[in-house]
């Protein structure tokens, strides 16, 4: 499979601006330049390229929202916040070949009328915001950005905003009114943020990964990106794997590709005398998939919500048959409860009060009526809220349960087998 975001990944400097023009880089910034904004923007929609920071939207339709000629200011902003559980995919891109990013978020910026693009970076990324900002000076420096790019008359600036720590900046409202220098509160949609966005001026947002996969696209066409992959899932995907496996890391999946030959021939599968349990396909808010389940799931976008979940951000958590899923759903509900904004009373206190039942759940201090309570606390909070973040709770409550039940009532019932065996 030809590589695309992680070509580079293992080249000695490959995060430099001498290692990406090397490798033909900034050549699709300057095929895009010599286009007009709406072509490039077609051939990103023509290449079926799907959002991949969790919701999957189409990024070139997502573009052609961005209205003409409103004479405000149209700006970009480029999400690397980062900070579901499970998920470092992004993190990998910024540390190893920052260039790809800043090109593709050059080309977009060109194609829907941006002159600035702000990159909102995980405020606890060190390395990667160091490598972001050296690779944004050499940009400067060899004049793919600001005044005048490439001699093509086309301005914009880029500009690295570091966040303070809150896990729903990286939702992309509340990163907006972060970046505007407001409290990270998720805003009411509409209006979406490419009618009203940073400063009420339209504005896309668009994930580190997404904008990564662009150069591509523009050098080899919409046609060339959509031979790899499914028909509806184009493209190559990267997956950051964690648990007790081989080879945790991040790979880069070519869309379709089948999960359990990737668990066992990429990441060698379950380290020794280790069973597997269930796997978590896309950050931790999404719903588990059964190791049956593992056996008949692709890796794209259709296969793996025929079995009820969803590829999000493609953070695939490993669970062994060791972890108690109870253990593991209190674990979550305390980091939702503790993240969630404030702003919704059923996230708010459905967040909270969950994981008050879970925590005397695992220490053995339930009743029986427990587990309906929970069931019944996460589907008030689904579609309720101003953002999903409520959703990104009740999602694992119905999976966990619905497919571990008899581990919920081990609890009740105070003897869970997998935590007998780790105490
Ligand atoms: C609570 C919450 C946290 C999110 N965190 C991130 C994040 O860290 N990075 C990201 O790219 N998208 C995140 N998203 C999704 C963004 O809101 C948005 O959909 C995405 O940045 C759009 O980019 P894309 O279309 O390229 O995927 C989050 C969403 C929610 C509800
Ligand atoms: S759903 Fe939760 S995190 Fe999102 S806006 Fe409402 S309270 Fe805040």
């Amino acid at each position: 499979m030809e590589l695309i975001l992680t070509k580079n990944f293992n080249l000695p400097e490959s995060y430099t601006l001498q290692v990406y023009e090397k490798t033909g880089g900034y050549a699709a910034l300057k095929k895009a330049l010599g286009m007009k904004p709406e072509q490039v923007t077609e051939e990103v929609k023509g290449s079926g390229l799907r959002g991949r920071g969790g919701a999957g939207f189409p990024a070139g339709m997502k573009w052609s929202f961005v209205p003409k000629n409103t004479g405000k200011p149209v700006y970009l902003c480029v999400n690397a916040d980062e900070g579901e559980p499970g998920t470092f995919k992004d993190r990998a891109i910024l540390e190893k070949d920052p260039h790809r990013m800043i090109e593709g978020s050059l080309i977009a910026a060109y194609a829907i009328g941006a002159k600035t693009a702000y990159v909102y970076i995980r405020g606890e990324f060190d390395l990667p915001t160091r490598r972001l900002n050296a690779a944004v000076q050499e940009a400067y420096s060899k004049g793919y950005a600001g005044r005048n790019i490439l001699g093509s008359g086309y301005d914009c600036d880029v500009f690295v905003h570091r966040g303070a720590g809150a896990y729903i900046c990286g939702e992309e409202t509340a990163l907006l009114n972060s970046l505007e220098g407001n409290r990270g509160y998720p805003r009411i949609k509409p209006p979406f943020p490419a009618i009203e966005g940073l400063f009420k001026c339209p504005t896309v947002v668009n994930n580190v990964e997404t904008l990564a996969a662009v150069p591509y696209i523009i050098e080899h066409g919409a046609a060339g990106y959509k031979k790899i992959g499914t028909e509806k899932s184009p493209g190559t995907k990267l997956f950051s794997v964690s648990g007790p496996v081989m080879h945790p890391g991040v790979y880069e999946v070519e869309m379709g590709y089948p999960m359990r030959k990737f668990l066992h021939e990429d990441v060698g599968w379950m380290r020794p005398g280790k069973v597997l349990k269930a796997v978590i396909p896309g950050g931790s808010s999404m719903p588990v998939l059964t190791a049956q389940e593992v056996e008949e799931v692709n890796l794209d976008y259709e296969s793996i919500a025929s079995k009820g979940s969803l590829l999000g951000s493609g953070g695939m958590i490993v669970l062994d048959e060791d972890t108690c899923m109870v253990w593991a759903l209190e674990n979550l509900a305390h980091f939702y409860s503790h993240e969630s904004c404030g702003q919704c009373s059923p996230c708010r206190e459905g967040t909270g009060w969950s994981y008050k039942i879970l925590k005397r759940m695992v220490h053995g201090e339930s009743k029986k009526e427990d587990i309906e309570l929970l069931l019944d606390i996460g589907q008030k909070m689904a579609g309720k809220t101003i953002c999903v973040l409520a959703d990104s709770l009740s999602m694992p409550i119905a999976s966990y349960i619905g497919k571990f039940r008899g581990e919920f009532e081990a609890h009740v019932k105070g003897n869970c087998s997998q935590c007998q065996k780790s105490r």
